[in-house]
């Protein structure tokens, strides 16, 4: 196994970049089948990815949390396993639908206390682990107090079920709150250098002392520089920002900062990540890759250091590259 630099998610240690496992799931960025994710899984694992980040929500039935569940065993001691909770309604549960801004236009969630021990002993099954290390939930309930939330997510702590307390797609006012209920390790954003983070949000966990992983960290793969145009059955088409003259538009507005990227001899994508962990020691991207070579290449950026012009440069670059196609996901819980 390799090693990277490794930083601190408030008290949970974990590698400086982590791998998201959404995108094995069939249905997100189009198909790919078992073999392929696992020896994604695998190879992402043997780079030094140990924190791996999953939902219940992801794939059909648990699928991403299942496969996993394979790639880790025999290795559990190696892997920090993060997952989330609150997408898979149980039978029965009223569905709590919200506005996210996105075309799909509303998400539904149930974060209700009583079905959170239900979600956790379903992820440990399909993980099939003793216990998850950080668990969150994948988005505020909008007809939930968020403290109610995540008191039942404390009582998993207290039995054993759950190491660490992480929340997802939150205001600052909303982690303060959960916050004041259990200790936060983590908040999970979208942070990319196309969408900037909630200044709130990130003086909230600074201040807190949590740590900050920032999702989407390729700005879902156009940041590389290799996305000319999504098809069909790729999730991305209900996102504005890659509809066909959005996405032309976006790639002639990002062509300053690849050109930073290959001064520098990098990738666009490696200069994306190795920008946001140069945004502070507590922040960790998990880009998620069907694809080996694209892996090893997501995490040599954990070793790239960028001089402090480079990094002016690269803001007053971003700041001229507005993206065309709106915001994306919005919170919409209480
Ligand atoms: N909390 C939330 O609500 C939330 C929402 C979204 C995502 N997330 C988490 O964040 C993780 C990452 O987000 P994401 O998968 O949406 O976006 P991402 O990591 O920004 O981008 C993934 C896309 O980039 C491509 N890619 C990756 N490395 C590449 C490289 N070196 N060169 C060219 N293309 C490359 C992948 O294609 P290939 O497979 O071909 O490499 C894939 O299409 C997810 O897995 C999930 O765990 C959380």
């Amino acid at each position: 196994m390799n090693e990277l630099p490794s930083r601190g998610l408030g008290r949970l240690r974990v590698p400086a970049i982590g791998y998201g496992a959404m995108v094995l799931s069939p249905g997100m960025y189009g198909e790919v089948d078992e073999d392929r994710a696992l020896a994604a899984l695998r190879h992402a694992l043997d780079g030094g990815a140990t924190f791996v980040d999953t939902s219940d929500g992801y794939g059909e039935d648990g699928h991403n949390e299942r496969l996993v569940g394979k790639a880790i065993k025999g290795r559990r001691d190696e892997v920090v396993v993060a997952t989330k909770f609150g997408f898979r309604v149980p039978d029965g549960a009223e569905p709590h639908r919200f506005p996210v801004g996105f075309e799909f236009g509303e998400l539904a969630v149930n974060a209700e206390p009583r079905y959170v021990r239900g979600y956790a002993e379903a992820s440990l099954r399909n993980l099939d682990v003793d216990v998850i290390d950080l668990y969150y939930p994948h988005f505020p309930d909008p007809k939930v107090p968020i403290e109610d939330t995540v008191g039942a997510v404390a009582e998993l702590v207290d039995d054993g079920l759950v190491r660490y307390l992480g929340l997802s797609n939150v205001t600052a006012e909303q982690l303060r709150r959960a916050h004041a209920v259990h200790p936060v390790q983590a908040v999970q954003t979208e942070w990319s250098m196309w969408r900037p983070a909630d200044p709130d949000l990130l003086a909230a966990a600074r201040e807190l002392g949590v740590g900050v992983v920032a999702w989407s960290p390729l700005g879902a793969g156009f940041l590389t520089g290799t996305v000319q145009r999504v098809g069909d059955g790729d999730f991305r088409r209900n996102n504005p920002r890659f509809g066909d003259a959005n996405l032309a538009a976006n790639n002639d507005a990002y062509v300053a900062v690849r050109g930073i990227a290959a001064d520098l001899g990098i990738t666009p994508g490696q200069l994306a990540l190795a920008w946001l962990l140069h945004q502070g020691q507590d922040v960790v991207p998990i880009p998620g890759s069907r694809t080996p070579a694209h892996i090893e290449e997501n995490l040599q950026a954990a070793h790239i250091d960028l001089h402090a012009d480079t990094l002016a440069q690269l803001d007053a670059a971003l700041a001229r590259a507005t993206p065309a196609g709106g915001t994306l996901l919005q919170n919409g819980g209480r």
